[in-house]
């Protein structure tokens, strides 16, 4: 075991911050809810986002912490990397130094070089860093303040300049930003150093060659218009990738081969019986599971479950990812992923307390979404190599992925993938405008389409009687054929009713409409502008007789037990579980109730009995 653990270098960061004055805090979830730019904390920096812009009140000046990143969507992405390679993830950990209007670049970078050279004791001939050269374009001026400062701490042949790419960093298309300064390492053997200077290889895609921490120095807020706006104050974000830096201390040349991820590996080798190291192609595989568990099972404890759209979805595509590799390459046909969670949990829980006490119930979720997708990854694999065989240019049809995707759940980027192992393309074009027409197929299917109102009384329609009544003689006010997709139905207004319209979470009345020609079933009730409409299958042949309207009485009994049922269990909530826990949506049905509240953990087993 190195000198250096994950758990120590996590606690040493924090621990050197804290001595400098800064206030350690706990990191933000990983699933953003109220930002319509954003579905995933990007970057250490995202929960600060409105202290650089000036809109929140700094309540602690200087803070440190370790922030669950996911880089999967948007401006950052590195989903295609992971797994290939050895060093880039889905989910990340971002060590981060903060400064909110107090020091700068002097302190930022005088820090930085102490805790990697004195306190975790790098080589000082393995960093490089970078500083921004200016751009033209923007009239930004090279930073040659940040450049002088580094000058006290490192030799100047290890001082590079960088571009707008590298070394101006932006959150988004907008958003707070400012020119950065990157420090580098280079964890080459001596003989490999010799041969090629690291300074050649910084910023050019070498596995033993990375960037471990970027210093911003945040001056800017870049407006939708994309020009350049002074911030009221001057900020620090920096943000150190905590699995490579423990790379880098471990003497590893693979992220994967740290402690981050061995007790990982490990599992997998348990449920497959492949050890890692085997061939390419397993490694690769054990490689994005062990990655991608990471990301879907945080992104489940902060409240995402996986689903068909949204940030759902994008949880959703990275396991099936996931479940591909294993299936195909390390040969399981039956869900594991999710078995992965109890390691993570024992691994991150002290510092993560959300993964350890949902634990249970996201290994359920992961296994259960296992299970769905591999009822029809089989066939759909099935079906993609036959696909391929009839494949008379280098691209698939957008029409055939569009096939994979409704039939068989595969997301397009997984049959990308699979299309690239053997070199072949997605007509991407071609796959969105099926995306598109199905769509617009699924909105005409529910959209409602009615007949005008053929209207016997210009009056009434609104008035309900069933708190008091089940059953009351009424005449029809209103009526009209309606439709949706290929159903038909009719839609009848009473003069007053005891049947209850939809509403407050509770399902409509159901019952019949019975005059001496006939007997209507009244299927739904539902309120539209104030009037309580009764949703009938047939349509009324002598619409002008009287009717007795009689509603089905056990299930409004059973539907009225159910809402007293729901009030209590709310009332119980509160008082077990405390005061906010606040109703997110309920359901009250003949059947069953399904109450959504919110509270900030799973429910142990014990306050579900009390
Ligand atoms: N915001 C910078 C980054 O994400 C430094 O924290 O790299």
């Amino acid at each position: 075991m190195s000198n250096w653990p994950a758990k120590k270098i996590r606690q040493t960061f924090l621990s050197f911050f804290e001595s400098k004055q800064h206030r350690i805090v706990p990191s933000a979830p990983m699933v953003i809810k109220n930002d319509p730019t954003l579905m995933f904390t990007n970057a250490g920096m995202n929960p600060f986002k409105d202290l650089f812009l000036g809109l929140a009140p700094v309540e602690f000046p200087r803070v440190a912490d370790t922030q669950k990143c996911l880089r999967v969507s948007g401006k950052h992405n590195d989903l295609e990397e992971v797994g290939h390679d050895t060093y880039h993830h889905t989910m990340f950990e971002m060590l981060g130094n903060w400064s909110f209007g107090d020091y700068f670049k002097e302190e930022a970078i005088a820090w930085a070089w102490e805790l990697l050279t004195r306190v975790y004791g790098l080589e000082k001939d393995r960093l490089y860093v970078t500083v921004f050269e200016g751009d033209a374009s923007e009239a930004l001026e090279p930073d040659n303040e940040a450049r002088e400062f580094w000058k006290t701490w490192v030799d100047e042949k290890r001082i590079l300049n960088g571009n707008k790419k590298d070394n101006f960093w932006e959150m988004g298309s907008s958003g707070p930003c400012g020119p950065c300064s990157e420090i580098h390492i280079d964890l080459r053997n001596a003989t490999e150093r010799e041969t090629i200077p690291g300074a050649d290889l910084v910023n050019n895609d070498h596995p033993q060659v990375v960037e471990i921490w970027n210093l911003v120095f945040m001056e800017f807020n870049r407006k939708a218009d994309g020009s350049l706006e002074p911030l009221p104050n001057k900020h620090v974000d920096t943000g150190m990738g905590f699995e490579r830096l423990s790379m880098a201390l471990q003497g590893k040349i693979s992220n994967y081969d740290t402690d981050v991820f061995t007790p990982l590996l490990n599992k997998v080798t348990a449920l497959t019986g492949i050890p890692y190291g085997e061939s390419n192609s397993t490694d690769i595989a054990m490689r994005v599971i062990v990655d991608h568990v990471r990301a879907v099972a945080f992104a489940i404890a902060d409240g995402q479950m996986p689903a068909n759209n949204g940030a759902g979805y994008v949880i959703r595509r990275i396991l099936r990812r996931a479940v591909r590799y294993g299936f195909t390459y390390l040969n399981k046909k039956e869900p594991f992923i999710g078995e992965l969670t109890a390691v993570l949990s024992q691994e991150m829980g002290d510092s993560f307390p959300e993964i350890r006490a949902q634990a249970d119930w996201v290994t359920r979720i992961i296994r259960e979404e296992e299970a769905s997708f591999l009822r029809t990854l089989g066939q759909g694999l099935g079906r993609i190599e036959t696909m391929i065989e009839e494949m008379s240019t280098d691209t698939l049809d957008g029409a055939k992925a569009f096939e994979l995707y409704d039939t068989f759940g595969f997301p397009p980027d997984l049959t990308r993938l699979i299309l690239k192992e053997k070199g072949l393309h997605l007509d991407e074009e071609g796959f969105d405008k099926e995306m598109q027409q199905q769509k617009e197929r699924s909105k005409a299917a529910t959209k409602l389409t009615t007949d005008d109102w053929v209207v016997l009384e210009e009056h009434g329609g609104k008035e309900f009687l069933g708190y008091d009544q089940t059953q009351t003689e009424s005449r029809i006010v209103r009526y009209r054929k309606a439709s949706a997709g290929k159903k038909t139905f009719y839609q009848i207004v009473l003069n007053q009713t005891p049947f209850y319209p939809e509403g407050g979470g509770q399902v409509g009345d159901t019952g019949t409409l019975t005059s001496i020609h006939e007997k209507l079933h009244v299927i739904n009730t539902v309120k539209e502008n104030g009037l309580i409409v009764h949703i009938c299958e047939q349509a009324p042949e002598n619409p002008t007789a009287v009717f007795e309207a009689v509603i089905n009485t056990t299930s409004r009994t059973h539907t009225a037990k159910n809402h007293t049922a729901t009030h209590l269990l709310h009332q119980a909530l509160r008082e077990v579980l405390g005061e906010h826990v606040a109703q997110k949506g309920s359901l009250v049905h003949p059947d069953y109730l399904r109450f959504d509240f919110s509270h900030v953990a799973k429910m142990t087993t014990d306050e579900i009995q009390q």
